[in-house]
Formats: C-alpha cells, sequence, structure tokens
C-alpha cells in the first residue's frame, strides 16, 4: 500500500523534478504530503524546521499527530481531509504541536491531489507558522480591547458626566425660574410698594426709584434718575442727612432714620420719614445707599394741628391760673386795704386832735412857765410848803424838759400822721382810676410799711436802703396796684437778705427814660437791686410763673411777682425784667410809660 503511494506520488513528481527540489528547499513553509488516510508522505526542510520532526520520524506517521487532543477529540483531522476532498481545498487556522509538544499556530492550506482520472490520491499540506502574527494580532485585540474597555470606561464617565451636566442644567433652570419668580415678586414689592424705596449712589445720585417715590416727590422716573437727593432735599435738612450719609461711609453708623422735607416739583414741602441702610461690596468698599421714604405729611400736619392745640390749652390754662392768682390776691388785697384804709381813717382824727393841740400844750405850757418865772422873782422868799413842793418836784428839770417833751411828742405824733398817710397812700382804695401821681411816694409809703424788717435789732444789723431819686415827672398810673408792686419786690429782696450773711443794701434807683421828640413814649424807670443770694436760671425762667415759688410751704405764695407783672406789663403797658445771678443779687427792673395808652382798666 504504502509503495504503491510511494510510486503514485513519484509518479507525481516525476515531471517536476526541478519543482520538488525548490518544495524541498522552502524553509518559511511546512510542506508535505498525505496519502487518502492522512500518513505523511512526504516533508521539506520548512516542516522540518517548523514542526521539529526529521522526515525519517515522520514519513509514514498520521498527521493528526500534529493536532491537539482537543481537535483529535473534535475529529477536526479527518473534517479537514473531508472538506478538501470534497470540494477541493481546505484552509483554516489553529493550534498545532511540535514534535517537542510545544504549540504554534498554523495557517494551514490542504488541497486535494487527484490523477488525471480525477482519483483521489492524496493531499498536499501546506503549514505556515503564523504566531508571531496570531500574537500580534491578539496583542493587537488585546490592545483593541484594552482600548475599547478604555473608552467604554470614558464613555461611561462621560455619560456619568453628561448625565450629572443634564441634572445640573435642570436645577439651575429650576434655580433660575424661582429666582425670575422671586425678583418678580420683589419687583412687585418694590414697584407697588407702599413706601417710596430707592437705590442711591455714594454721591447722592438715584440709581433706582420706584412709583411711590416718584408719587411722593412728584416728579417722574426719568426725572428722578437724571438728578440727585441733595437737589430735591429742603435745604434745612440737607446738612443732617449728608452728615448722616458720611457717618455711615466712614463706617461709624450702619444704619440711620430721619424725619426730613423734600421739595416737590410743585414747589410744595413734604414731609417724610427716611431710612437709609449701607450696601458693600465684598472688599468693604461702599456701592450704595438703600433708603426707604415713608410720607407723613398728614402725621405732621396732624401733630402740628395737635401742638397749636396744645399750646393754646397751655395758654389758657395759664391764664386761667393767673386770672384765678389775679382773683386771690385782690380780693385778699382788697380786703387788706379796706382794712388798712379804714385804720387809717380812724386813726387820721384822733392823731389830727393831738397833733392840732399840741402847739396849744405847748403855747399854753410856754407862758405858765413864765409866769412861774415872774413868782419865783417877785416872791423869791416863798412858803416853806411850796418851797418843799418845788424841791419834790424838781420844777428846774420840769422847766429845762417840757418844751423837749413836747417836742418829742410833736415828733411822735408827726410820725404817725405820716404813717398813716402813708397806709392810706398805700392802699389807695379810693383811688381805682388812672391817676397821675409821684412814684417817690409810693415808694416811699411802701418802705415806710416795710420800716420794722429793715431796722438793726438786737443781733442783726439791718438792712441798709439806698436811694438814688432822679427828677420825675408824676406819672399816670393805677396808684395802688403799682404800689404793691413795689410792696412786693421789696419784700422779696428783704427775703433775699434776712439769711444773708454778707453786706445787706436795697438799691433803689429812678430815672426818666426820655424818647426825643416822642414825649409819650418816654418812661420811669424804677430799679430796684439787692445784694442778696440771687438766684438760678432755673428760677430766673419761672420767676413770674403763678404759684411759683421756693420758700418754704407757708411762708411763700409764688403770688407776688406774677401779680406784679400783670399789673404792670397788662395794666401799665410796661415791662418788668428781672436780672440775676446765684450769689451776685438781683435786680428788678420795671419800666412804666409815662402816658400809658390803650390799657385795659381791669384787675
Ligand atoms: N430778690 C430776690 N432774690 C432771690 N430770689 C428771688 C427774689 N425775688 C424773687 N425771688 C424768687 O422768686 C420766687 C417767686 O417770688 P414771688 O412771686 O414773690 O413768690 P414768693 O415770694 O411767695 O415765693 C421766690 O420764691 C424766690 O425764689
Ligand atoms: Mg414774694
Amino acid at each position: 500500500m504504502a509503495s504503491d503511494i510511494k510510486a503514485s506520488i513519484g509518479h507525481l513528481c516525476q515531471n517536476e523534478e526541478s519543482f520538488r527540489l525548490l518544495v524541498e528547499s522552502v524553509e518559511d513553509y511546512a510542506i508535505y504530503m498525505l496519502d487518502i488516510q492522512g500518513l505523511v508522505v512526504s516533508w521539506n526542510a520548512g516542516a522540518e524546521r517548523i514542526k521539529g520532526y526529521g522526515a525519517q520520524d515522520i514519513i509514514g506517521r498520521h498527521f493528526s499527530c500534529f493536532f491537539t487532543a482537543e481537535a483529535i477529540e473534535e475529529k477536526l483531522p479527518e473534517l479537514e481531509l473531508q472538506q478538501a476532498a470534497s470540494e477541493g481545498r481546505f484552509e483554516g487556522e489553529g493550534w498545532r504541536v511540535r514534535a517537542d509538544g510545544s504549540r504554534f499556530w498554523a495557517n494551514v492550506t490542504v488541497t486535494a491531489l487527484r490523477n488525471e482520472c480525477g482519483e483521489l490520491r492524496g493531499f498536499a499540506k501546506v503549514t505556515r507558522d503564523v504566531t508571531e502574527r496570531k500574537q500580534a494580532e491578539a496583542a493587537l485585540r488585546q490592545a483593541n480591547e484594552v482600548l475599547e474597555l478604555r473608552v467604554q470606561e470614558r464613555t461611561a464617565r462621560l455619560k456619568n458626566v453628561i448625565h450629572k451636566l443634564k441634572a445640573e442644567i435642570v436645577f439651575r433652570q429650576e434655580v433660575e425660574m424661582q429666582l425670575r419668580e422671586s425678583e418678580e415678586r420683589l419687583r412687585g414689592i418694590f414697584d407697588q410698594a407702599a413706601v417710596g424705596i430707592s437705590q442711591v449712589a455714594t454721591d447722592g445720585r438715584w440709581l433706582l426709584v420706584n412709583q411711590r417715590l416718584c408719587d411722593i416727590v412728584g416728579y417722574s422716573r426719568e426725572e428722578m434718575l437724571a438728578s440727585r437727593f441733595q437737589d430735591i432735599t429742603h435745604p434745612d435738612d440737607l446738612e443732617a442727612d449728608l452728615h448722616s450719609k458720611g457717618q455711615m461711609l466712614a463706617g461709624n453708623l450702619l444704619n440711620y432714620s430721619m424725619e426730613k422735607r423734600y421739595i416737590r416739583k410743585n414747589g410744595s414741602v413734604v414731609w417724610a420719614t427716611l431710612t437709609v441702610s449701607l450696601v458693600r461690596r465684598p472688599s468693604g468698599e461702599p456701592k450704595y445707599f438703600i433708603s426707604v421714604v415713608e410720607d407723613i405729611t398728614e402725621r405732621k400736619q396732624a401733630e402740628e394741628a395737635l401742638r397749636q392745640k396744645t399750646s393754646q390749652l397751655e395758654k389758657t390754662l395759664h391764664e386761667l391760673r393767673s386770672t384765678q392768682a389775679q382773683l386771690v390776691h385782690s380780693e385778699k388785697m382788697s380786703g387788706l386795704g379796706q382794712l388798712v384804709a379804714g385804720i387809717a381813717h380812724e386813726i387820721n382824727n384822733p392823731i389830727g386832735f393831738i397833733f392840732g393841740n399840741l402847739d396849744h400844750a405847748g403855747y399854753y405850757m410856754h407862758d405858765m412857765l413864765e409866769l412861774l418865772k415872774m413868782y419865783q422873782f417877785h416872791y423869791p422868799q416863798p412858803l416853806p410848803e411850796i418851797q418843799k413842793a418845788c424841791e419834790e418836784i424838781d420844777i428846774e428839770f420840769i422847766r429845762a424838759d417840757a418844751p423837749k417833751l413836747l417836742a418829742s411828742m410833736k415828733q411822735g405824733a408827726d410820725r404817725i400822721r405820716q404813717i398813716v398817710l402813708s397806709l392810706r397812700n398805700f392802699s389807695r382804695h379810693d383811688e381805682a382810676e388812672l391817676k397821675s401821681v409821684n412814684i417817690h411816694e409810693g415808694i416811699e409809703s411802701a418802705l415806710l410799711i416795710l420800716q420794722h424788717r429793715l431796722q438793726p435789732q438786737a443781733n442783726w444789723s439791718g438792712i441798709e436802703v439806698v436811694k438814688n431819686f432822679g427828677k420825675l415827672p408824676k406819672v399816670q398810673c393805677y396808684a395802688g396796684s403799682l404800689n404793691q408792686v413795689f410792696m412786693n419786690i421789696l419784700t422779696n429782696a428783704i427775703e433775699a437778705l434776712e439769711n444773708w450773711g454778707k453786706k445787706r443794701i436795697i438799691t433803689i434807683r429812678t430815672f426818666l427814660r426820655e424818647k426825643t421828640g416822642e414825649e409819650s413814649n418816654s418812661q420811669v424807670i424804677i430799679s430796684i437791686k439787692d445784694t442778696g443770694q440771687g438766684m438760678s436760671e432755673d428760677v430766673l425762667k419761672r420767676l413770674f410763673d403763678p404759684f411759683f415759688t421756693t420758700k418754704p410751704v407757708g411762708s411763700g405764695t409764688g403770688l407776688g411777682l406774677s401779680i406784679s407783672h400783670q399789673i404792670v406789663v397788662e395794666q401799665h403797658g410796661g415791662q418788668i425784667s428781672c436780672i440775676s445771678e446765684p450769689g451776685k443779687g438781683a435786680e428788678f427792673v420795671i419800666e412804666i410809660p409815662l402816658q400809658p395808652c390803650g390799657l385795659s382798666t381791669s384787675v
């Protein structure tokens, strides 16, 4: 059988001796032949090199020894031959095993060999070791796989990123929508707010104004945005506003509120409450002011009306209290005046008798003493009884003292007369109408009545009164009332000096202040000054208030000066004022016009 094959192959190759030689010398390809059973019948150099078998070892063996166990199991060798037999050719790649058991990747072509009659004679097999290519392919594939993997990874990552981005975009869109909504809401609030709201640059330019602010100041939005807040601020309020803004810019103030006025376009004034805060950049640099303006004109008007009403009420109350005080006092004074006038009148008659008869008593006594002298001359030796009586009564002393006694009685009576006159002068109850009087007389009578409080006493040196009277014409006045004024002021001066350890002097100065050309405007000035404890500014302010007193309960009524004020100012159209400092005494200055005009005749 084998010789058969050999013969046929030999025959096959006979004519192609040179070609056979060529085949045998090919080293890169294993080229060998199989008989129809698959036994190796020829072996070239390439086959030896690639498969590791020597020709003597392999020829005659079945070619399945080149296959792996698994391939044999799968009957691949038989399938190869069957396909080559049926189709003329088989081509494929697969693992093959070398003689040493190592594997290599082979590219295999099996060609069926037939004779002229078409009978199958065997197979020619060409095998190439393409392990390197296979490895390169594998490496490539691997590289490809790695690449693919990386691409996949990348893609996954990109997908992830895209997913995130999409989510982010959705989120942003939502946020944006919310922002837009909130901005719309805010703009709505800004535009429809019941208060004026604005953004103001640090130099005062309006950056943003709402409708309400435009309405408050009466300018259009465009006009506003072309101007500064200084342009429409009332000049009297500008400085305070600028000052506060300066303080804010300097960082001394976080925000401020003030009431201020704006000048509207039509020139009218609008009162507003302004509240300002400052917005700064992250660097701390001032960016702009936010100001809120509220129209308070109505409130201001109401306040003003209330204030006027209150002040009117206060005035009315003051008038009422002063009238009440006046009534109380005039009631008292009229009672006192009546009493004083009554006493004065009652004393006036008896003292008139005494005063009128004292002269006659003097003449009588003088005559009688002359007669006694004549008796003594003509009867130098009287009877012892008469002589004794003369010695007992000390006739010589009587003769010397009697005229003195009479003179002193006359002086006393004269003083009583003066006092009575002063009392009448002071009370002037009968003189309630305007009369021309000598002011000095009034002052003198007040001093006379207060004499007992001025004179020195056992352990008190008294008060010195310095009179510095100018030449005064008679003054048209209500004498009784004016005397009350002198009395009140002098009483206060005495009270201020009574417990004053230092020098105690009351200086009364009068003079005429003439207004040239206008006789009717001339004034009589009476200044009553003491060196007492003086008074504080606080007391000075309330001096003429009814019922204002610093004296202990029971000593002061607080009415003296308020009544004096009323008498001088309202009754006589004059003025009364006081200059004083604590510890430096007090000076009251009364100004009475010579010719009172249009005066009330009440009180
Ligand atoms: N010459 C004065 N020196 C110091 N204080 C005086 C003098 N005159 C008036 N005052 C102050 O003015 C107040 C009011 O005086 P006045 O109206 O006469 O009321 P009164 O004498 O009853 O207190 C006195 O309580 C006193 O404090
Ligand atoms: Mg008084």
